[in-house]
Formats: C-alpha cells, structure tokens, sequence
C-alpha cells in the first residue's frame, strides 16, 4: 500500500473511528503549520519573510489571459490551514491590488481557516478624506474590498494616516518599520543632528524617531503656492549649522524632499542632508529630485521592491528589510502572542 490510499491510522470524532491515510495524516500535521503565499509585488520579500520564518511559500500559479484577466490558482491544499498572503499595493497599483483580491477570494474559497493579508504598503492611502467635494475615499474603499475579498485579518507597516486602521471591520495589526529605521540610523548620525518632518502633517511620526534617537526636531510648514506647486513657507525648529534628517513616510517623486533640502540649507542647515522614509514608491521624475548634490544618503525599506534601473540611478540609497519584522508578527499572530513588541516605544501606536 503506498501514497494516498495507505492506511496510516485511526482518529476518533466524536467517537467514530475513521482510517486515516498517510498523505492525509501529513496534511493533518500540516493544518498546525501556518502557509504563506506571496503576491507578485512582494515576490522577493516573501521569500525572505520565508527563509527568516522557516515557512515555505505555498506554489501558485499567477498568469494573463490574452485580455488582461489574471488567473490565479495553489497547487496545493490549504483547508483549515493559518494561511498569510504577502503582496504590496504598490505600482501597477491596480493590478497588484486586484491581484491581492484574487489570491484572498481562492484562499477563502479553498476553505483556508483564517485568511492574513499582509500588505507591506498599503496602496491608495493618501486619498483618506474627502478634501473637495465629489472625491472617492479610497483608503477607505481599498480597506471594504480587502474584507469583502476573504481577509480576516490585515497587517501593515507604517499607514500613511493612523485613522486608516479604523476603516477596518475586520482584525487590523498596524507596525511600523521605525524601530528598525532608528536602528539603522543610531551609529551612523551626527550628534549634532536635527529630525525634520517636511510637513506638519508629519510631526507625530518626527517625535517618534526623536524619542527613539534623542535628538532634537523641526518642522517645515508646507502651503500650496497654485494648483500644481507647494511651496515650504516657514522652518520652525533651530536647523542652523545642524546636519538635517528629513523624516517621511513615503518618497513618491522626490518633490517634497528635493524642496526641503534647498529650504532648510537656505536656512542654515549644513549642506549634508539625510533622508528616511519607510516606503520607497519612487516614481516620476524621482532619479532627478533625489541627486540633489547636498543629500548624502536616502533609507527606506523594502516594503516596495526597488528596480535594478532605481537602484543604479539612486546609489545613495539604502534599503532596510522589514522581512524580520514580518516574520516576527506571523509566527506571533499564529500563536496568539502579542504584537506589541513590535511598534515603537515597546507598545504604543506607530506615528
Ligand atoms: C505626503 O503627505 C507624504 O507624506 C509624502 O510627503 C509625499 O507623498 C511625498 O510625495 P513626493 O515624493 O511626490 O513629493
């Protein structure tokens, strides 16, 4: 007797005696064992978050029809299993949105016993209110679909806005790579250093990175100068003959930071500025904005895969991997363990 049909065992439910194969006694062993499946965007960091994890990535198939449709299917059996999905919604972000709402819709139809989208960065954050009338929120829809799609649970790092955790009916873990970014930052920083948020929309999370690197902040107070161009209307903090360290979330385009090197060294600042950034969604016209001459290093993380041609035009860029921090919130969220060790200041809400 061999694979399928041999007879292993016998289990008892409810007090029946039922033969139970060997295949189907591995596939028992296995329902204990959490399975991960990475989404196209997030390929390299889920097969880091594997290796770190000890979980290997479910194989699946992910292809085109000749129209555009995607076609999305798992070799293997998931029913019952504690199964977690890594996939960014960065660019094509549409495509790798839909795609995160494929691969939960077969999780969910393939009968998996509780279903986690990790997303890395969540896509369409910025656009979390309605600043005019007659705007979609679609921080707020992305989070409707995720649920509808099969999430129980979603995790990310470092929201754009806090507020977007709320938009969740569904179980939401918020981490933040900050720990990991002051980390990478404490031995290699001036002491007479000064954290700079480009925006005052950033303050909580400037505060957060001073806390943890006791060091001191200023603000740029950012005003729309027409319809297409801000402009940085005031410093407020002393940046005078200090080495800047501009703190964001994102790096789109490189606009933001470019602006506000040439303001804070017109005010003084020492012309060796750092920047950091959990996500680097580099897009546009970012290669030109971020070889300013006065920046001497970009970090950002690998919540967003970064191309060989960014990398080459960028080489004053860093990447930190958040794949331990991931890890880490799997093995704990299948365990049931606290997350908490896992956000800044041992417990308290990222930004
Ligand atoms: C804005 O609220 C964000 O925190 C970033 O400052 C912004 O998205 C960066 O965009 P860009 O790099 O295109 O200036």
């Amino acid at each position: 007797m061999t694979g399928d049909s041999a007879e292993h065992g016998a289990q008892s439910y409810s007090g029946v005696q039922v033969a139970i194969s060997e295949a189907e006694s591995a596939r028992d062993d296995a329902m204990n064992h959490p399975c991960l499946v990475a989404g196209t965007a997030s390929q390299a960091l889920a097969e880091e978050v594997a290796r770190r994890s000890g979980i290997p990535l479910l194989d699946r198939r992910i292809e085109r029809f000749p129209d555009g449709e995607l076609y999305v299917r798992l070799s293997d059996s998931v029913r019952g299993r504690d199964a977690f999905i890594v996939q960014s919604t960065c660019a094509p972000v549409n495509d790798n949105l839909f795609e995160l709402l494929l691969l939960l819709d077969t999780l969910r139809r393939a009968s998996a016993g509780r279903i986690t989208a990790i997303i890395p960065y969540y896509g369409y954050a910025r656009q979390d209110r309605k600043s005019a009338g007659r705007e979609p929120i679609t921080a707020k829809l992305v989070a409707n679909l995720v649920a509808t799609a099969g999430a129980d649970r979603v995790l990310s790092v470092d929201l754009h806005s806090p507020a977007i955790q709320g938009f969740f009916e569904i179980g939401m873990d918020h981490t933040s790579a900050i720990p990991l970014l002051t980390e990478y930052l404490r031995s290699r920083l001036p002491r007479e250093s000064v954290l700079v948020s480009p925006d005052t929309g950033g303050v909580k999370r400037v505060d957060t990175y001073a806390r943890m690197l006791d060091l001191p902040i200023a603000i740029l107070h950012k005003r729309r100068a027409n319809a297409r161009e801000v402009e940085i209307a005031a410093v407020v903090g002393d940046v005078r003959g200090k080495v800047p360290v501009i703190v964001d979330d994102i790096i789109a385009t490189g606009g933001t930071i470019r602006r506000a090197v040439d303001t804070l060294v017109a005010a003084g600042a020492r012309p060796d500025v750092w920047v950091v950034a959990t996500h680097g969604v580099l897009a546009g016209d970012v290669i030109a904005n971020l070889s300013h001459p006065q920046i001497r290093e970009i970090v950002v993380t690998d919540t967003i895969p970064i191309s060989p041609t960014l990398r080459a035009g960028l080489p004053r860029l860093q990447v930190v991997s958040v794949a331990d921090l991931l890890a880490s919130a799997i093995h704990r969220l299948h365990n049931g363990l606290s997350l908490s060790a896992l956000f800044p200041q041992g417990g308290a809400q990222p930004i």
